[in-house]
């Protein structure tokens, strides 16, 4: 993933949305570069859960030191206008300097900004790029759209997540739908959920 750049990272519930974010952050994590994992909601319980969960990838050693959690829930809870969103981000971002960033589930705040919400990803996308890390959105599937389509305007890359039956097997796939300024293999290709994170067979 380029710096700067956004990628919209989404998918139904249980598609591994998460998993990706905590994947890349500690993936940066492992050759020394900061991490930043902004909790839109559900608490610190879901991110704890992950840390203290089997993924091989995480060590307890990133906290505090290389990656770091801010819960935007009370922010979030009282937000009527973008800035009370963005602001405790943007204090966040300068008092820490990640080089990597997740934010994790966009789609709330299009209930809690409805009208601003057009305006907090604009300027979410230029406050992220001034700041110049490579970050990762997640954003549940919507019904008429496979992806949230306010969310991937902003984005530089769309990566799509499916866990679909077909023929009574759940099957999980992942998709780059968009992808600036990068060459990418197009189409779906197979992904298998471990201990190890995802795991991405290109071309199956
Ligand atoms: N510690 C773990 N080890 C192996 N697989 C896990 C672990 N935690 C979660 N998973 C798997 O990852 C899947 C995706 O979870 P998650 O990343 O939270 O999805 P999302 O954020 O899209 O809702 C879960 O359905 C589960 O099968
Ligand atoms: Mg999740």
């Amino acid at each position: 993933m380029p710096f700067p750049s956004v990628t919209l990272v989404a998918g139904d519930i249980g598609t591994g949305k998460t998993t990706f974010c905590n994947q890349f952050l500690c993936e940066g994590a492992r050759s020394g570069e900061r991490g930043m994992f902004f909790a839109i909601f559900g608490g610190p319980t879901e991110w704890t859960h992950k840390f203290t969960s089997t993924y091989e990838f995480v060590r307890p050693d990133y906290f505090e030191e290389r990656i770091r959690y801010v819960d935007l829930g009370e922010a979030v809870e009282d937000a009527s206008v973008a800035g009370d969103v963005l602001r405790p981000m943007e204090n966040a971002l300068d008092g820490f300097k990640p080089r990597r960033v997740a934010i994790d589930n966009s789609i709330v705040l299009e209930d809690v900004l409805k009208d601003d919400y057009r305006r907090f990803l604009l300027k979410l996308s230029a406050l992220l790029k001034s700041k110049g890390v490579a970050a990762l959105i997640t954003g549940e599937a919507c019904k008429d759209t496979p992806y949230p389509s306010r969310a991937a305007h902003v984005a530089d890359g769309v990566i799509l997540l499916h866990n679909t039956e077909v023929n009574l097997v759940r099957r999980r796939s992942l998709e780059i739908v968009k992808m600036s300024g990068t060459s990418h293999l197009s189409g779906k290709h197979a992904v298998d959920i471990s201990t190890r994170g995802l795991t991405v067979y290109p071309g199956l």
